[in-house]
C-alpha cells in the first residue's frame, strides 16, 4: 500500500520459496495456484497493516507484464474485480520498470536521467532511463538471467534454494580466482549478457566432463566454496562491467539497480567501487527491498497522476516487450 507522497503504508509479501524449494526453481502451475490461495488474504492484510479500508483508496494498481502468465492473470483478475466493485480506476504496471522506479522512490528525490539495471530470477536488462516513465531499452541476456544462473549453480553445488543467498554465503569461504570462468561479451561494447555457458563451465568443473575417462572431482567443502566464489565473481565482473560501459556510452552519471540479485553484498560492494571510480551516483534499494516488494507499486502513482489508467478489458503481457523506448507522457 503506497501513499500519494510515495511513503509505504504496508509491505505484505507472500513468499513461495518453500513451495518451489524441492524443484530447485519456480514451477509455474504451483505458483499460480499459490497466488489464488494467497491473493485475498494478502490484500486484507495489506489494508489492515496500513490501517485503511477500500473506501480510502484512490486507485488499484497491478502488474500485468512481464511474468508467468498464470500468476499475472490471478493478480490482474483480482485487481479488475476490486476496481469494478469499488468504481476505482485501474493502473497497470510493468514489473521491470517498477523495480527501477523503486530506486527513485526509496531515494526520496529525482534520480533521472540514469542508466538502470534490473537483475532478477527472470531478467537481466539494461535501460537508459530518461525519466520516471520513459525507459529506453539497451539490452538484456540472450539466454539465462543472472539470478537463474545463481539458482542453477546452487543446485549443481548442492546448495539450497533460492540459490543466490546460498551461493553468496558459500562464496565468502572460497577463492574467487580458483577457477577462470568465462566473462561473456565483457570485452565487447554490446550491452548484452549470456550466462548459460558459465553455468555449464561450473557444471563441468563440479562434476567432471561427461564421457571423460578422468575420475569426477571430489565435492569437498573447500572446492564447493572455490566454485561458488569463482562463479559469483565471473557474474559480477560482467554485470558491473556492462553497467560501466552503459554509463559511458550514454554519458550518464547515475545508476539505478534493482531485482533480487541486487541483494548480493559482494555485488553492492563492487557497484559502489565502480561508481566511485567513474564519479557516478549509485541508487540501489536496501537489501530487503531488492526482491519483489510493495515499494515497486510506487510507479503506479506516477502513471495515475499522468492519467494513465487502464480499461477493464486490459490483458496480461507475459513476454518481455523489447521496445526501443517506453515513453508515456
Ligand atoms: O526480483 P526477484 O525477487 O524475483 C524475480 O522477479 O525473479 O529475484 C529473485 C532472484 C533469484 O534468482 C535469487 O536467487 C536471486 O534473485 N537472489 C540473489 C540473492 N538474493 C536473491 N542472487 C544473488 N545473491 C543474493 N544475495
Ligand atoms: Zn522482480
Amino acid at each position: 500500500m503506497i501513499r500519494r507522497d510515495l511513503s509505504v503504508l504496508s509491505n505484505v509479501v507472500a513468499s513461495q520459496n518453500d513451495l518451489h524449494e524441492r524443484f530447485g526453481g519456480v514451477v509455474p502451475e504451483i505458483a499460480s495456484r499459490a497466488h489464488v490461495r494467497c491473493i485475498l488474504p494478502v490484500i486484507d492484510e495489506a489494508l489492515k497493516k496500513a490501517s485503511v479500508t477500500l473506501s480510502d483508496l484512490s486507485a488499484i494498481a497491478v502488474v500485468n507484464q512481464p511474468g508467468l502468465v498464470g500468476s499475472l492473470l490471478v493478480g490482474l483478475t483480482a485487481a479488475k474485480t476490486l476496481a469494478l466493485a469499488t468504481g476505482l480506476p485501474l493502473v497497470v504496471v510493468n514489473h521491470i520498470e517498477a523495480h527501477l522506479y523503486a530506486c527513485r522512490m526509496l531515494a526520496g528525490r529525482d534520480v533521472f536521467p540514469a542508466v538502470g539495471l534490473v537483475v532478477s530470477g527472470g531478467h537481466t536488462n539494461l535501460y537508459d532511463c530518461h525519466g520516471p516513465t520513459d525507459f529506453e531499452w539497451l539490452g538484456a541476456t540472450i539466454d539465462d538471467a543472472a539470478g537463474e544462473a545463481f539458482d542453477k549453480v546452487a543446485q549443481i553445488l548442492g546448495l539450497p534454494y533460492p540459490g543466490g543467498p546460498a551461493v553468496e554465503v558459500t562464496a565468502r569461504e572460497g577463492n574467487p580466482k580458483a577457477f577462470a570462468f568465462p566473462r561473456v561479451f565483457l570485452k565487447e561494447e554490446r550491452l548484452e549478457f549470456s550466462f548459460s555457458g558459465l553455468k555449464t563451465a561450473v557444471l563441468y568443473k563440479a562434476n567432471g566432463i561427461p564421457g571423460s575417462r578422468e575420475a569426477s572431482p571430489e565435492k569437498t567443502p573447500a572446492r564447493i566454496a572455490d566454485l561458488a566464489a569463482s562463479f559469483q565473481e565471473a557474474v559480477l565482473d560482467v554485470l558491473v562491467g556492462k553497467c560501466r560501459q552503459a554509463l559511458r556510452q550514454r554519458g550518464r552519471n547515475r545508476l539505478l539497480v534493482g531485482g533480487g540479485v541486487a541483494a548480493n553484498g559482494r555485488f553492492r560492494e563492487r557497484l559502489e567501487a565502480m561508481c566511485k571510480a567513474t564519479k557516478s551516483e549509485l541508487f540501489i534499494a536496501p537489501r530487503e527491498m531488492c526482491t519483489d516488494n510493495a515499494a515497486m507499486g510506487a510507479i503506479a502513482w506516477e502513471l495515475f497522476e499522468k492519467g494513465h489508467t487502464a480499461p477493464l478489458n486490459v490483458d496480461v503481457t507475459p513476454g518481455l516487450v523489447r521496445k526501443p523506448k517506453t515513453k508515456l507522457v
